[in-house]
């Protein structure tokens, strides 16, 4: 089995981003670690950072040829983006939304996720963890299904 984990924008810059909200890992920590994680569950790991919105939509679309479900920090365009939404949506793969911090105890613009509804479940608040438990859920609703 096949995943793909996808990061949206400014992901690349953890490690130095806001460390009091996201934490002091880099993106590669939180991939390696993802990847050594992964190997437990047996399966292998696509993955994927960009800060364009249209590059995004494109590897949801790809993710279709080879995977079996997505793994998505969409980042600020869990709340603006109505094309990343109809991408999932258009593809049919589960895909679980994940957020380093609890987006839903912060601003108020960052309650409303856009993603979530087409998403089979979302997880929010856990740092790096928040990965780990929504690749697990992933993998456990794919092989129920
Ligand atoms: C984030 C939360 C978003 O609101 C924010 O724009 C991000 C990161 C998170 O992982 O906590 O860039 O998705």
């Amino acid at each position: 089995m096949k995943i793909m984990v996808i990061n949206g924008p400014n992901i690349n810059m953890l490690g130095t981003r806001e460390p009091e909200i996201y934490g002091s890992l880099t993106l590669d920590d939180i991939i390696n670690n993802l990847k050594d994680y992964a190997k437990t569950l047996g399966i292998e790991l696509e993955t994927f950072q960009s800060n364009v919105e249209g590059e995004i939509v494109n590897t949801i679309q790809k993710a279709k040829n080879d995977c079996s479900g997505i793994v998505i920090n969409p980042a600020a365009y869990t709340h603006t983006s109505v094309a990343i939404r109809d991408a999932i949506a258009a593809v049919g793969l589960p895909c679980v939304e994940v957020h380093l911090s609890n987006i839903h105890n912060r601003e108020e613009f960052r309650k409303n996720s856009l993603t979530a509804p087409v998403c089979i479940g979302q997880i929010a608040g856990f740092g790096a963890n928040s990965y780990k438990l929504g690749l697990q859920g992933l993998v456990d609703y794919i092989n129920a299904t």
